[in-house]
């Protein structure tokens, strides 16, 4: 396969990007493809190279790439302007929308990336609770700041380490981690340390740890206690 020209983009970015890339989950050795355009099912490179993407921006392109019906709803917005920095009322109808998918949801705040989406979750949980401990799935990943920032030491249920220079330990000790699959160890650590711990976070279905299934009957019974 020729990829000379991803070679070369790269060769350009890896001083001017750190890694090369503006997410790490981009860094493929001994380079990443570089994308031209994106249609549907299929992903194509600056070098020609046709690709079937099963990736699809890590979940939020669902319906494929430039999908008719988005692409219009897209160029009916940009002729009205597409940064106001003010309410409209198209995030109304929107949240109205997914509160009605979902049972759970009641309310929606708009953010920009799923990392502020797990922080700002954690910390109205911890508000709400009074409680600072919260307690993750080992292996899984809810984005790039320190609560989260964890990975298991060995041991079934452990304190959490950082995963990253920069991050302190002081940050990371309120952060307990539990293996997915195992509703003894989250009932057990649930149960002692009831009194401190504000929520539990997980993937329903662990996808940054390759994809890993929920058995059955596990989510049900982590919802319970
Ligand atoms: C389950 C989960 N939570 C949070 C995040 C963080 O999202 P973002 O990269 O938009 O900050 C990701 C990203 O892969 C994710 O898969």
């Amino acid at each position: 396969m020729d990829l000379r020209k991803s070679e070369e983009l790269y060769s350009k970015a890896i001083s001017l990007l750190p890694g090369g890339v503006s997410s790490p989950v981009r860094a493929i050795k001994p380079y990443p493809f570089y994308t031209s355009n994106a249609i549907g099912s299929r992903i194509f490179d600056v070098d020609g190279n046709e690709y079937i993407d099963y990736c699809m921006a890590y979940g939020p392109l669902i319906l494929g790439h430039a999908h008719p019906e988005v692409k219009k709803a897209i160029l009916n917005q940009l002729q009205k302007g597409w940064l106001y920095g003010t309410p409209i009322e198209i995030e109304i109808e929107y949240a109205n929308l997914i509160t009605k998918l979902y049972d759970s949801i009641e309310m929606v705040r708009f953010v920009n990336t799923g990392s502020e989406a797990t922080m700002s979750a954690i910390r109205v949980a911890r508000g709400f609770t009074g409680k600072d401990k919260i307690v993750k799935i080992e292996g899984s990943y809810h984005g790039a700041h320190e609560a989260v920032l964890v990975k298991a030491g060995s041991g079934a249920t452990t304190h959490g380490i950082p995963d990253s220079a920069g991050v302190p330990v002081d940050f990371v000790k309120n952060t307990f981690q539990v293996e997915f699959n195992n509703i003894e160890t989250l009932t057990e650590l649930l149960e002692r340390k009831k009194d401190e711990i504000a929520a539990v976070i997980m993937e329903p279905v662990m996808g940054n740890a390759s994809l890993i299934l929920p058995e059955k009957g596990y989510l049900k019974e982590v919802r319970k206690v």
